[in-house]
C-alpha cells in the first residue's frame, strides 16, 4: 500500500512516500480501505519529535490518527462489522497511522458511518470530535443551561465543541478572529468574541465551563470568568492544582481516549445534521499534499479541519 511516512524526526521535508506491507490483521481488528483522513496538531508535534518521550515510536512512522473508509477484511473475532461497511475511527496511537491506503483498526474503536455522510466529512471528526465530547461531557458534565466558553471556536476541536455544547442546551460563547466570524456563527454559538478586538476575561463572567484549547495566559485568565464550583478543562496544558484550588474550580487535562461507542453517538448527531464538519483545507495523499497540510496546521490558524482525500 502507498503511505506517507517519516523515517526520522524533523521538518516537513521528512514526509516521504513509501510502499509498505499492510500490518498483519489480529482477530479483533479490521482492515479499512481508506477514503480520507485528517490532520491534527499532534501529527506535526510527533513529526518534530516533541512527543518522543511520551509516545516512543520505531521508524518508519505513518502519522495521522483519523480514518474513514470501507472495511475490506475482518478478523475472526469481529462481531459487529462486516466487509463492505462504511466506517470511521480514531485508531490506536501506534506507528501505523492513517496517511495510508489501508489502515488496521481495533473493533472497539470503530463506528458505522451514516449513508448521508461523505468520507471527507467523517474523516474530520474522530480525534477532534471525540476530544470535544470527552472534555464537555465526561470531564465537565455539561448540563442544559450551563454557560460555556469554547476557546478557538474556529479550530478543529473548537468547532465541534460549539455544536456539542449547543446540543446539550448550553449557552455558548466562543473566541476566534474576525475573519472566521460568519461561518463560526452559523454553528450556533450565542456569543462570538473576536479575540483581536476584545479580551474575553473583561467581557464574560459567571461561566460554568471553559474549554481551554490554547493554554498559557489564556488558561490563567479563564479562571477569572468561572463561577465558584465551575469547571476548566484543558487539552493543551495541565492546569496548576493550586491555581484551581484558589478559584474553587474543578480543573483538569484531558488526553483523548478513543472509544467507538462515543464515536457512534457523534455519528447519530451527524446523521441528523446536528454535527457538521467545516473543512477549510483539502489536500491529496502525496508528499506535497501532506507537507502543505502540515504547514497549514503549524500556522495555528487553520480554518476548521484539514482533510486529505485518498
Ligand atoms: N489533549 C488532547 O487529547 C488533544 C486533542 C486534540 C487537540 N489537542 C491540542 O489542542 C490544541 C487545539 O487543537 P485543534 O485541532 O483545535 O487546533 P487547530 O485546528 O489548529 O486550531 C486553529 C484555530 O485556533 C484559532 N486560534 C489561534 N489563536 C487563537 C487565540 N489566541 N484565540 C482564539 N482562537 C485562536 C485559530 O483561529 P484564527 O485563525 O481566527 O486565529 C484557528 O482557527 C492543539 O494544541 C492540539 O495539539 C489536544
Amino acid at each position: 500500500m502507498k503511505a506517507i511516512v517519516i523515517e526520522q524526526y524533523g521538518g516537513r521535508e521528512q514526509l516521504v512516500e513509501r510502499e509498505l506491507e499492510t500490518p498483519e490483521l489480529k482477530g479483533d481488528q479490521v482492515v479499512i480501505d481508506m477514503k480520507a483522513t485528517s490532520i491534527n496538531p499532534i501529527d506535526w508535534k510527533v513529526r518534530e519529535g516533541y512527543m518522543k518521550d511520551n509516545i516512543p515510536f520505531e521508524f518508519p512512522v505513518i502519522l495521522g490518527w483519523d480514518a474513514a473508509g470501507i472495511i475490506k477484511e475482518v478478523g475472526t473475532e469481529v462481531k459487529n462489522f462486516k466487509v463492505g461497511d462504511r466506517v470511521f475511527a480514531r485508531p490506536a496511537t501506534t506507528r501505523w497511522g492513517t496517511y495510508a491506503e489501508e489502515v488496521v483498526v481495533d473493533e472497539p474503536l470503530l463506528a458505522h458511518l451514516p449513508d448521508n455522510i461523505p468520507f471527507e466529512e467523517a474523516a474530520a471528526v474522530p480525534l477532534a470530535g471525540l476530544t470535544a465530547w470527552q472534555c464537555l461531557v465526561d470531564f465537565a458534565d455539561i448540563q442544559e443551561g450551563d454557560k460555556v466558553l469554547i476557546h478557538a471556536g474556529s479550530g478543529g476541536v473548537g468547532h465541534y465543541a460549539i455544536q456539542i455544547a449547543k446540543s446539550f442546551g448550553a449557552y455558548v460563547a466562543t473566541t476566534a478572529s474576525g475573519k472566521n466570524k460568519d461561518w463560526v456563527e452559523e454553528l450556533g454559538p450565542d456569543l462570538f468574541i473576536d479575540y483581536k478586538e476584545e479580551n474575553f476575561a473583561e467581557v464574560l463572567n459567571d461561566y460554568d465551563i471553559v474549554l481551554d484549547t490554547l493554554g498559557g495566559d489564556i488558561q490563567s485568565d479563564s479562571y477569572k470568568i468561572l463561577k465558584d464550583g465551575g469547571r476548566l478543562v484543558s487539552i493543551t496544558q495541565p492546569p496548576k492544582e493550586e491555581e484551581a484550588e484558589r478559584h474553587n474550580v474543578k480543573a483538569g487535562f484531558v488526553f483523548l481516549d478513543p472509544k467507538g461507542e462515543q464515536l457512534a453517538e457523534l455519528a447519530k448527531m451527524m446523521e441528523k445534521g446536528k454535527l457538521t464538519s467545516v473543512i477549510g483545507h483539502r489536500f491529496d495523499l502525496s508528499e506535497e499534499g501532506l507537507r502543505q497540510a502540515h504547514e497549514v496546521s503549524e500556522s495555528h490558524h487553520a480554518k476548521g479541519k484539514i482533510v486529505i482525500s485518498i
